[in-house]
């Protein structure tokens, strides 16, 4: 089902595989020696081209559970890129060593361009302000598992909207689930891109609005998806210096909150969510995290045709 495919955006799983997915790796929580040595002698590669701290330790994490092993570099300068070898070259020559490729690279279309060259699967764990799937496939599974199930919600996206790739991926995702309503709440600079308001959700009759105000929707929303201002993507620092502080969650906005809100959040967080919010038991980023390294369980076994 899941073998000799890559995975380079939240469409290229059928709603049927990502439930797949979601009960793997559900069984694995509930039963940590699940699926434990079923990747012995395989092999995944980590290559990084940007910084990250959860989905390349979820990834390796997940791998090393599985009984397999990891290789690769956290930052592009420790390998042959550094002396100017193409992504096409290098992705050919990890290809020979490793039998799973995770990638995040700054430039949009890196992944799909490394899933023509790879002779083995590609996952993308980023690409510039595009996609990331598996963050995707993480806050699918913790909505399951904090709601009970992925339909019938109003979900609230929060800060960043214009270059927060998780962002899109999510709300592509959202968007073919039953009674999905978005609220989009960012400041003028950083609104959502068309091509998914109008030309993803538009057209799949989803209901959505954009605003610049979250307390005035807080109140309204099941689920709030908070994202840092992404610096790295913005061209001006006076800009970013501006925008930075738009939304910042604390416990005098969450008086407004329905009681059983879930707040989530890809993390890294800079200042949007107070640390005051971290012990509210609606506060569910950390164990979104957790999740994180379940589903790269899940999907790595499934993947490697290992379960
Ligand atoms: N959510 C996420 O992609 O985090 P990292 O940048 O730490 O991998």
């Amino acid at each position: 089902m899941f073998t000799k495919r890559h995975l380079v955006e939240p469409g290229d799983f059928t709603l049927e595989e990502m439930d797949r997915l979601f009960d793997l790796a559900q069984q694995i929580e509930q039963d940590q020696g699940y699926l434990r040595e079923s990747c012995r002698g395989h092999i995944l590669a980590t290559l990084f081209f940007e910084p990250s701290t959860r989905t390349r330790l979820s990834f390796e994490s997940a791998m090393l559970r599985l009984g397999g092993a990891c290789l690769g570099f956290s930052e592009p300068n420790s390998s042959s890129v550094a002396k100017g070898e193409s992504l096409a070259d290098t992705i050919r020559t990890v290809s020979c060593y490793a039998d799973i490729i995770v990638m995040r690279n700054p430039k949009e279309g890196a992944s799909l361009l490394a899933s023509r060259y790879a002779t083995v699967p590609v996952i993308n764990a980023g690409d510039g302000g595009h996609h990331h799937p598996t963050q995707t496939l993480t806050d699918l599974l913790t909505i399951r598992q904090l709601k009970g199930s992925i339909g019938q919600l109003t979900v609230g996206f929060c800060g960043d909207l214009k270059f927060g790739r998780t962002v899109h991926s999510l709300a592509k995702a959202l968007a073919r689930y039953p009674g999905i309503s978005m609220l989009f709440i960012s400041p003028q600079e950083l609104q959502v891109p068309t091509y998914i308001t109008e030309g993803i959700l538009k057209k799949a009759g989803v209901s959505y609005k954009e605003t610049h105000s979250l307390e005035q929707v807080i109140g309204t929303l099941d689920v709030l998806y908070m994202t840092r201002v992404q610096r790295e993507r913005f061209f001006n620092e006076e800009e970013y210096i501006r925008l930075k502080d738009s939304y910042i969650l604390n416990r005098e906005k969450m008086k407004q909150a329905k009681d059983d809100l879930t707040i989530l959040h890809p993390l890294p967080r800079v200042n949007e969510i107070a640390p005051e919010l971290d012990n509210d038991p609606r506060a569910s980023y950390f164990k979104q995290a957790k999740y994180g390294m379940y589903v790269r369980m899940a999907l790595l076994a499934s993947m490697l045709g290992r379960c």
